[in-house]
């Protein structure tokens, strides 16, 4: 078994709590766009089994000095490799009002993405997580508080979004992975949020056909051949026993597909 994980924390972690299964299980440090270079120079290509396993872990979550969470007082960092450079502090304090509102908007899908934005810029320079939340909670009036997250949840998600390029990521994981599966060998995908679920859905439904030339198109040219067969139509969500075992449960859904 591989195991990829582009926190080096993530990657110290799994290795001593697998180190019982010797060198069965191999731990690299790397990203998902890389798992084709990855598996290749680690000797597992072609694989029987990809599983992605999308966002952050509770481990990251829960570490106020990853400054992933909008509860307690942390540096805004978000980075899940802590050796790349891009940080929250850089997005928050030095990008355009235009792209912030961008972020929030599109990665966050944050109503208030505007406002937001406009109060993050007056603010400047914002330091700690605390910053970053109070800035949303005076931006958002009262009355227009989510019931069910917090204020701050969907601005958090869109810059930690950003920080590491995770669209981009499931991207290029999903079509590397492709590359390196054998016929009959299966990719699953684990998402928490709509945004990873759709891009795995629709990378799933075009893998799937014959034929991606748009629908008025009387003659095919696209010459697109299926190279995946979808085998859960419908994601598969976790149970209510998991859910009551497991809260952060309640929002995965894992789709599975087998490489024609
Ligand atoms: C939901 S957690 C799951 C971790 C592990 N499967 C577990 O159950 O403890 C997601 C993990 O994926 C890693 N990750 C997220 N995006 C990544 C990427 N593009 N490349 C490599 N690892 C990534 C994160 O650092 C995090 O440790």
């Amino acid at each position: 078994m591989l195991g990829i994980d582009r926190d080096p924390a993530a990657v110290e972690a799994a290795r001593s709590a697998l180190a019982p299964y010797g060198p069965a299980a191999v731990l690299v440090h790397g990203r998902f766009g890389e798992v084709d270079a990855l598996a290749q120079t680690a000797g597992f290509v072609p694989a029987d089994l990809i599983l992605f396993d999308f966002g952050l872990s509770s481990v990251q979550l829960d570490a106020p000095g990853r400054g992933f969470s909008f509860r307690g007082e942390g540096p805004l960092d978000m980075r899940m490799d802590t050796s790349t450079t891009l940080t929250a502090e850089r997005i928050v304090n030095a990008f355009d009002v235009k792209e912030l509102e961008r972020i929030l908007h599109e990665y966050g899908e944050e109503r208030w993405a505007r406002r937001i934005a406009q109060f993050i810029v007056a603010r400047r320079p914002l330091r700690t997580t605390r910053d970053l939340a109070s800035a949303v909670e005076a931006a958002i009036p009262r009355r227009a508080w989510p019931r069910d997250i917090n204020v701050a949840t969907r601005t958090f998600q869109g810059i930690r979004i950003a920080v590491n390029d995770e669209l981009g990521e499931i991207e290029s994981g999903l079509k590397a992975a492709l590359g390196i599966l054998k016929p009959g060998g299966r990719m699953a995908t684990i998402s928490f949020h709509s945004l990873e679920d759709r891009l795995v859905k629709s990378f799933f439904i075009v893998e799937s056909k014959d034929c991606i030339c748009p629908p008025q198109q009387p003659v095919c040219t696209c010459g697109h051949r299926a190279t995946l067969r979808i085998v859960t139509r419908r994601p598969v969500r976790p149970s209510e026993a998991e859910v009551a075992a497991n809260p952060r449960a309640r929002s995965a859904r894992l789709r599975v597909a087998e490489k024609i």
